[in-house]
């Protein structure tokens, strides 16, 4: 069909041509900022789910909607190699400068500004016009303390211009647990203050366990709604919504085929329709179509998605992962995984912890751990179809 047309957009953070089943997701946003613009508190929301079901589409969207409602907003991603006060000094910094084009009476944005300055100082930030290590009075070099300072005197900026403050940060499970316990009691006195200032995260599903371990009261200060595959209908209407805006039709063993094997997962969904797209000649898609799909789509994603995770892992985690995708795609017990690798659990537990770390598992519960990346387990095997659990290797050594 028509490539320039094609209406499929796989890619991080790629907005979809249509934004399936997460209705109510925006709309308990959208009451969030509405209830802290009237003066209300309210829980913050962290969106959870493994990769590629749509988080980041969701938080963009969460950003344009906070614009709309007349919020300053700032939106950022955390990554493994940064700190908090790195993170956050430039994007804050940038915030201010949006406050402080809302020209209104009160010297609450120089507060802020100045406390800023002085945060970037005492934790050694350098950017732009904080370079110069000053400190002073004002901070204390208590994390906790001085960014609670910081968000608040941020949340009186905005009250003082009549707005609210909107934070929206990606990937927060790579924030260190220190940092995201200053940064969880810094939005409870905020939510105590009732200050206009929202946060809104993303993360992988570990993030609810490692908020909880930073501070006990997380659970009242979040929800954690949880994103997942889309279900049927909205896997439908992801694929098909986009091809009738084109006049392009499936047939409905097509869009089968395609349910089947994406299981509704929001990239893969995009990745199928964009392959789709190209196969089918003609209108309606068929089933011969989505066949041929399924096909290039798996090679695709093993030459590009799958491996750079795989080879993102050092040979000992690759290793790990193999055993892990022995159990499936449900959550594998972490003794289990360490006898199959002949290893003590106290041996393996290291490994899984990196393999966590780096993003690729999550720990659904004590004692068990999951891939993050849907359809990886199949992935393994594919690569390398067979693993030999240590006990054999022995037996054949032996
Ligand atoms: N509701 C949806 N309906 C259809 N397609 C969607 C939907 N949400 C996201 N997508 C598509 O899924 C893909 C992945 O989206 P996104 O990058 O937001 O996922 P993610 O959860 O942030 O993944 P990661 O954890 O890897 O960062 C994109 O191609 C996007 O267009
Ligand atoms: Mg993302």
């Amino acid at each position: 069909m028509d490539l320039i047309n094609n209406p499929y957009s796989p890619g991080a953070g790629v907005p979809p041509p249509e934004l399936a089943g997460r209705e109510n997701i925006l709309r308990d946003a959208e009451n969030i900022i509405k209830r802290v613009r009237n003066g209300h508190s309210s829980q913050s929301l962290i969106l959870l789910g493994l990769r590629g079901v749509g988080k980041t589409v969701l938080l963009n969207r969460i950003d344009q909607i906070a614009e709309n409602l007349g919020c300053e907003t700032s939106i950022f991603e955390a990554d493994m190699d940064r700190t908090l006060p790195q993170l956050l000094t430039q994007q804050l910094h940038r915030l201010l400068l949006k406050l402080d084009r809302r020209k209104r009476m009160g010297d609450e944005v120089q507060k802020a500004f100045s406390l800023l300055q002085a945060f970037a100082g005492v934790f050694r930030v350098h950017y732009g016009e904080f370079q110069v290590g000053v400190s002073g009075s004002m901070v204390t070099g208590d994390l906790s303390l001085d960014l609670t300072d910081l968000m608040v005197s941020i949340g009186e900026a905005a009250k003082a211009r009549n707005t609210v403050a909107v934070i929206l940060v990606d990937e927060v499970q790579y924030i260190a647990k220190n940092d995201l316990g200053a940064l969880i009691m810094a939005l409870h006195k905020i939510s105590q203050r009732q200050l206009p200032l929202v946060f809104f995260g993303a993360g992988l599903p570990q993030l609810a366990h490692l908020a909880g371990d930073a501070k006990s009261y997380s659970e009242r200060l979040f929800t954690y709604p949880g994103v997942g595959p889309l279900d049927p209908e909205g896997a439908r209407a992801a694929l098909v919504e986009p091809a009738r805006r084109e006049n392009v039709e499936f047939e409905k063993d097509a869009l089968d085929e395609i349910l089947n094997q994406t299981e509704g997962y929001p990239f893969f969904l995009q990745v199928w329709g964009s392959h789709v797209w190209r196969i089918a000649e003609k209108s309606p898609i068929t089933a011969v179509d989505a066949v041929e799909a399924s096909k290039r789509a798996e090679a695709a994603l093993d030459e590009s998605f799958f491996k750079v995770r795989f080879e993102r892992l050092t040979e000992r985690q690759q290793q790990y992962a193999r055993a892990m995708a022995e159990f499936g795609d449900a959550p594998a017990n972490s003794t289990a995984v360490a006898n199959l690798l002949g290893l003590t659990v106290k041996q393996a537990a290291p490994i899984r912890d990196e393999v966590i770390k780096k993003g690729m598992a999550f720990s659904p519960k004590r004692g068990l751990v999951a891939f993050t990346v849907p359809k990886f387990d199949e992935y393994m095997k594919r690569a390398a179809p067979t693993f030999k659990p240590a006990e054999t290797k022995e037996n054949h050594n032996g």
